[in-house]
């Protein structure tokens, strides 16, 4: 069978749409390109109604009344095809009306209702539309956790780089406090010393003065001493300002005693605090400030430092010619490298000890016991003369 008969001047071809030229008995006369792929490949197809899927004689009432009409009839009709039954729309009109015993032409255009090929596009079109969206979250997924992970890092790199600013900080903060404290006492010593010292052998001289002198002479000297006694008086609140207050307040075994039970006042140290020989009266001023600041960076380290210990023991021990301040404790202790004078670990609080007992004159002996804690021993000269009292 031809795709088209001519006997009709119409061209099949010009339809997109699977279209056929029958009769209205059903027997086939021509059809497209698309219709004979639709319908029926091997174009054996002789009558419709062998292909109607079913309700042939719907078919053949809708073929008779398309015969009658010039105006296309739209009419669901199915028609079995390779890939099984396919609903189309069926829109059928009259060509050639039936004339005597001929039956009439008639031309069919038929849309499917449901194209398969259609579906199984758009079904594949679903699909690989799921998988690419898929494969986008994935990725994105994957860029979402490689950055969470680099900013991670970075947010790990700032806080360890924040955390050793924070520990030098805090380094110089405890540095410039030392240095603010021993600059204190410096000036108080030098004050005490020299013009201290001084003042008071002008008073000394003044009173032998004012022994010989009489009248209005007398009245001036008297003047002039208590000025001069003023002065004095100034120097030594100067002194003893910069010098810890509360030795001032409790004098100096109760205020080294006081320092050692506040240390221990959490209960996690057992102390002991002893007091060998007997204490001069008075102890010089900056033998009791040196002594009393190693007492303080001492036990600061065994709460700091002395992992494990379980008890620390303080004595202070007086002999005529020296005082000497032990704080020993059974922490884990530390290597003796880093007592050194000169040696690189050593940190600000062991030099700062140091320096303050050879201001004074005095040592600082350090035996750290690796694993067995750490005796910390101030001793500082008591010869006479050298560090009296402040004047009054
Ligand atoms: N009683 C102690 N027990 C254990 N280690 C100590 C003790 N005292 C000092 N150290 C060690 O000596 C180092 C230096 O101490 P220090 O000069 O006071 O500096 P800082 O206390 O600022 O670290 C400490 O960091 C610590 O390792
Ligand atoms: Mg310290």
């Amino acid at each position: 069978m031809m795709h088209l008969q001519l006997r009709h001047e119409l061209d099949l071809e010009t339809y997109l749409e699977p279209s056929v030229i029958a009769l209205s008995d059903g027997s086939v006369h021509a059809f497209n390109r698309a219709a004979s792929q639709l319908l029926h490949p091997t174009n054996s197809i002789s009558s419709l109604l062998d292909l109607c899927a079913g309700g042939a004689e719907t078919l053949q009432t809708y073929l008779r009344a398309c015969s009658g009409s010039r105006q296309p009839l739209i009419e669901r009709v199915s028609f079995d095809g390779p890939d099984g039954a396919v609903d189309y729309r069926c829109f059928g009109n009259v060509l050639v009306p039936r004339r005597r015993n001929r039956p009439a032409t008639l031309l069919l255009r038929l849309f499917p209702v449901l194209d398969t090929r259609f579906s199984a596009a758009a079904e594949r079109i679903r699909r690989l539309t799921a998988e690419r969206q898929q494969r986008v979250a994935v990725q994105q997924f994957d860029e979402l956790r490689s950055d969470r992970l680099r900013l991670v890092e970075q947010y790990c790199f700032v806080a360890e780089a924040l955390r050793v600013v924070e520990a030098r900080t805090h380094e110089l903060q405890d540095e410039i406090n030392h240095i603010r404290c021993d600059e204190r006492e410096r000036i108080a010593r030098d004050l005490h010393d020299h013009a201290g010292q001084e003042m008071a052998l002008v008073l000394a001289e003044l009173r032998a003065l004012q022994d010989g002198a009489k009248g209005s002479a007398k009245k001036r000297l008297d003047e002039i001493a208590e000025h001069v006694a003023g002065i004095g008086r100034k120097i030594h609140h100067a002194v003893v300002n910069g010098r810890p207050r509360i030795i001032e307040e409790l004098g100096f075994y109760r205020a080294i005693e006081s320092m050692v039970a506040s240390v221990a006042a959490d209960g996690r140290l057992g102390f002991s605090f002893k007091k060998k020989g007997s204490e001069p009266d008075p102890l010089p001023i900056d033998v009791e400030n040196a002594l009393y600041r190693v007492a303080q960076e001492a036990l600061t380290n065994v709460l700091k430092h002395a992992l494990g210990a379980r008890r620390v023991d303080v004595i202070l021990e007086f002999t005529d010619r020296s005082v000497s301040l032990t704080i020993a404790d059974d922490g884990i202790g530390f290597s003796a490298e880093a007592t050194e004078p000169e040696g690189s670990d050593a940190g600000i609080g062991l030099r700062g000890m140091r320096q303050r007992l050879a201001d004074i004159g005095g040592t600082l002996a350090i035996s750290p016991r690796f694993g067995k804690g750490t005796i910390v021993t101030a001793t500082a000269p008591l010869a006479c003369g050298l560090h009296g009292s402040a004047p009054s």
